[in-house]
């Protein structure tokens, strides 16, 4: 087995799996009303973005060949409902309207879909008088989400609240209002995973009553489930299907790459992220070889595009 192995361009020839700019995917915070960037202490190296600062980061990326970007908003007003998040001057809305001003079609411009960075209590939806998740109400406001992040530029909607039916409201309301050709990237199975620790810091968001989503979110515990979720998600129109978080799913990332054609993305979230600086921080590991292993693994997995806050390194990396 080692004749293959003995140097460096044989085993560039030789390889299965490669990892390029072209598959990865930049999440993205902006906030409203700040002057300058803020850095975010859990999640080194990233900022909640300034307007301004997001179309420079935004225009970086794309001279670096990166081809997509997923806008997080950080509101000034939360309410209940979550309202900030359909209002068509709301901070994401703006940001879209100005990107495709600035990049056109150049970047795909996502939009993430969901009310937890909007909402006073920090749920990914409406809450009953009892203090649940409210579904089906939730999926109406998804629906005013879609068409205000499509009317601003939004070339592809991401729903990540893991409500039952999400996709099919968002689908029908595009569709219902001439936006055929915004597609939908499905969260399918996104796990209530304790690695989104660093984003709820990125983006202001303390659940209330130290509450969580294990009502909504999938249980570790589970993958065929996960299929279900994906198939669910197909048959009410999703383009892509995400598999949430990355490296601790991998057997779902293969077994979702396995059942079904569509493009398959993977989020490495925040938590994940941030394990690789703290070690690297420290000396303990070397965190661009450890950064492109889980790339790699991922990609190996089955994932075709990535969603990651290191994708700017990582063409800068692939670049130099
Ligand atoms: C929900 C959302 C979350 C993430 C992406 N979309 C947080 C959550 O479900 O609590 C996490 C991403 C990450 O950790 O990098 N809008």
């Amino acid at each position: 087995m080692r004749r293959l192995r003995r140097t460096p361009a044989l085993r560039r020839l030789a390889a299965e799996t490669r990892i390029s700019v072209d598959d990865v995917i930049a999440p993205l915070f902006v906030r409203e009303g700040i002057d300058e960037p803020q850095p975010i202490s859990s999640l080194p190296g990233v900022v909640q973005h300034t307007r301004d600062s997001l179309v420079k980061e935004v225009r970086r990326l794309s001279g670096l060949g990166v081809p997509a970007v997923i806008l997080f908003g950080v509101p000034l007003r939360k309410d209940a409902e979550g309202s900030e998040a359909w209002n068509p001057d709301g901070i994401v809305q703006v940001a879209l309207r100005e990107l495709r001003d600035e990049v056109g079609d150049d970047v795909v411009l996502m939009a993430d879909l969901c009310l937890d960075e909007y909402t006073d209590h920090g749920h990914c939806g409406v809450l009953t008088p009892t203090g649940d998740v409210d579904n089906d109400a939730t999926i109406e406001l998804y629906a005013r989400v879609a068409l205000a992040q499509a009317r601003a530029g939004a070339a592809v909607v991401a729903p990540s609240g893991m409500m039952d039916g999400q996709v099919g409201a968002i689908r029908g309301a595009l569709d219902d209002a001439g936006y055929r050709d915004t597609a939908v990237l499905a969260y399918a199975a996104k796990y209530a995973s304790a690695l989104y620790g660093p984003f709820r810091d990125a983006v202001d968001v303390s659940i209330v009553g130290g509450g969580d989503r294990k009502g909504y979110q999938q249980d570790p515990a589970n993958a065929r489930e996960a299929l279900a979720e994906v198939d669910l998600d197909l048959a009410e129109g999703a383009d892509m299907v995400m598999v949430k978080p990355a490296l601790a799913y991998l057997d779902v990332i293969a077994a979702v790459r396995a059942s079904v054609d569509v493009p398959v993305a993977a989020y490495h979230v925040s938590g994940e992220y941030s394990m690789i600086k703290a070690a690297a921080e420290r000396g303990w590991i070397d965190g661009t070889a450890v950064a492109l292993e889980h790339l790699l693994a991922i990609k190996r997995a089955g994932a075709d595009m990535i969603l990651t806050y290191l994708a700017g390194e990582l063409a800068e990396t692939l670049h130099g």
